[in-house]
């Protein structure tokens, strides 16, 4: 899909050249509860005050999330205008716009595509954008969400399904005064798509296909494409290493372990790294403590967060944002075997402390803490772990908010911020010292499991005596990087937050 920005005022609808264009569909926000203002009243005029009637007739009424397809589009060379719901004005920020889009987005681009006459898209609703929702964000999140909604993995069906072309060309129209910050913001907003589409298609790959050694080629292949510096460490050095616990849950499998590292250097060598750490659990089968069977074939998922870096790594360096990244993913598999780690089992982490492993299916927290003992090195600006780490923080907080832990209160209002920027909503989680008793053990310095209470919060808990070094955070996502069900696939979030994260410290 190709997008691009078109300066245009509208104020003399007739002339408008682009609303020559017989084969395409304009895209107009009005807003619930007020009068026609902006692109969709002089749109309305070329019509001859034919949205009016509708608006007055209650037809339409502006509602988010609501799109109204007008066939009748005398007085505008268009097949079709779309109408979409912006909301009452006062309530508008980005997550409604999010929403206002996608609606938009799945009435023309989801397919069956309905409308067949229509190639072209002339986007207008950035241009109902105003300081809550900015231009520049206006366009990323227009272009990142559109992606989002035609996103298809086909990649393992053998016969592709025959189905209308969808429009291939957006354009998105602004104001002239923001055409230069707009065609910016796009090339973003494509490269965050990428980044996405990059993490969902790796998430969707299944367990006997994406195995840590295919995750760490991969890893080579991006990092040569765009010129990072690669490093694969296998068995033999995680041993040198002492990595006593990722290599205890990495035992019961036959494919060898992996830790990859790639390093973007887009500052001073000297500017101090942000480092991302994402769990690559290519199959969690929950080892010799078995998962139960139903349902199991998510457990593909369980890599999630490693994706979500990699897609993050991806857009950051398509974008040449000015700052140094590091990804390091711990990756194995979680299986049960007669030389698999158990029950019982006390292992000796890279840190030197002690884990009594009670449960074998809490290996995410004993892989992650190893890769966050090994990131001291790096002397971090800062360090965020992401990872599909426990059914409780589903059971906290559904399928909405990713989890969010922090130590300290400014990082954690900054990617709050970035949240609500690039609506990708996470919730803060507590992780005060009280908690950490349920982790005691009377055999080793800490048992891997803390019991069902808090059990989201305790496994951050658990990360945070890794963590002592630099500043941290935690995502925990294993409610919001895929859904299940009909509609069951890889979201590519929380790309959106971590990359407008980075975006903002870039330029700070
Ligand atoms: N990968 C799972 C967490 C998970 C489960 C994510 C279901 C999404 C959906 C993780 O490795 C795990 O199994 N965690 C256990 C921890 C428990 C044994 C303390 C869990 O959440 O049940
Ligand atoms: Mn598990
Ligand atoms: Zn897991």
């Amino acid at each position: 899909m190709d997008f691009s920005i078109k300066a245009c005022n509208w104020n003399s609808v007739a002339q408008t050249e682009m609303l020559r264009a017989q084969s395409s569909c304009i895209v107009i926000g009005i807003f619930e509860g007020s009068p026609l203002l902006g692109v969709a009243q002089q749109i309305d005029q070329a019509m001859k005050g034919s949205i009016g009637r509708l608006v007055k007739a209650g037809e339409i009424n502006g509602k988010c999330g609501k799109a109204w397809m007008l066939h009748e589009t005398v007085g505008v060379s268009a097949a079709r205008v779309l109408v979409v719901g912006l909301g009452q004005r006062e309530n508008f920020n980005a997550k409604i716009f999010a929403q206002a889009v996608r609606a938009a987005a799945r009435v023309l681009l989801a397919s069956p595509v309905f409308v067949p006459q229509v190639k072209t898209l002339l986007w207008t609703l950035v241009q109902e954008c105003s300081s809550e929702v900015d231009v520049v964000k206006g366009v990323r999140l227009s272009i990142c969400l559109t992606r989002e909604i035609v996103y298809q993995f086909t990649q393992l069906k053998s016969q592709a399904e025959t189905s209308q072309p969808r429009p291939q060309k957006i354009i998105i129209t602004v104001n002239a005064a923001d055409e230069k910050s707009a065609k910016a913001s796009a090339k973003q907003g494509v490269a965050l798509a990428s980044g996405m589409d990059f993490a969902r298609d790796l998430a969707n790959l299944p367990g006997n296909i994406c195995t840590p050694t295919y995750l760490a080629q991969t890893a080579k292949e991006l990092a040569h494409e765009f010129a990072l510096k690669a490093e694969v460490l296998g068995q033999k050095q995680l041993e040198t290493l002492k990595m006593g616990a990722f290599l205890s849950v990495a035992k019961g499998s036959t494919e060898p372990p992996k830790l990859i590292v790639l390093h973007y250097q887009g500052a001073a060598a000297k500017t101090k790294p942000i480092v991302l750490v994402g769990k690559g659990i290519t199959f969690d089968a929950g080892g010799i403590s078995l998962k139960p069977g139903e349902g199991m074939d998510e457990m593909k998922y369980d890599m999630c967060g490693a994706a979500a870096a990699l897609g993050t790594l991806r857009a950051v360096a398509e974008m040449g944002l000015k700052l140094n990244l590091i990804v390091v993913i711990p990756s194995c598999e979680n299986m049960p075997a007669g030389n698999a780690y158990k029950p019982g089992d006390i292992v000796t982490s890279m840190s030197g402390q002690t884990i009594e492993v009670l449960n074998t299916d809490a290996e995410g927290r004993l892989i992650l803490c190893d890769a966050l003992t090994y990131v001291e090195r790096f002397k971090p600006a800062l360090v965020i772990d992401i990872a599909t780490l426990t059914g409780a923080c589903v059971i906290a907080l559904g399928h909405h908010h990713s989890g969010l832990y922090a130590k300290e209160d400014a990082l954690a209002n900054e990617l709050l911020a970035a949240a609500a920027t690039s609506v990708d909503p996470i919730w803060r989680m507590p992780l005060d010292d009280e908690y950490q008793e349920q982790l005691k053990s009377n055999f080793a310095d800490m048992a891997n499991i803390g019991g069902r209470p808090a059990g989201s919060v305790t496994a951050a808990c658990f990360l945070a005596r890794f963590t002592q070094a630099y500043s941290w955070a935690h995502l925990d996502i294993a409610g919001t990087a895929w859904k299940s069900g009909a509609s069951k696939g890889a979201t590519g979030r929380p790309v959106p937050l971590l990359t407008q994260f980075l975006i903002e410290r870039a330029t700070r």
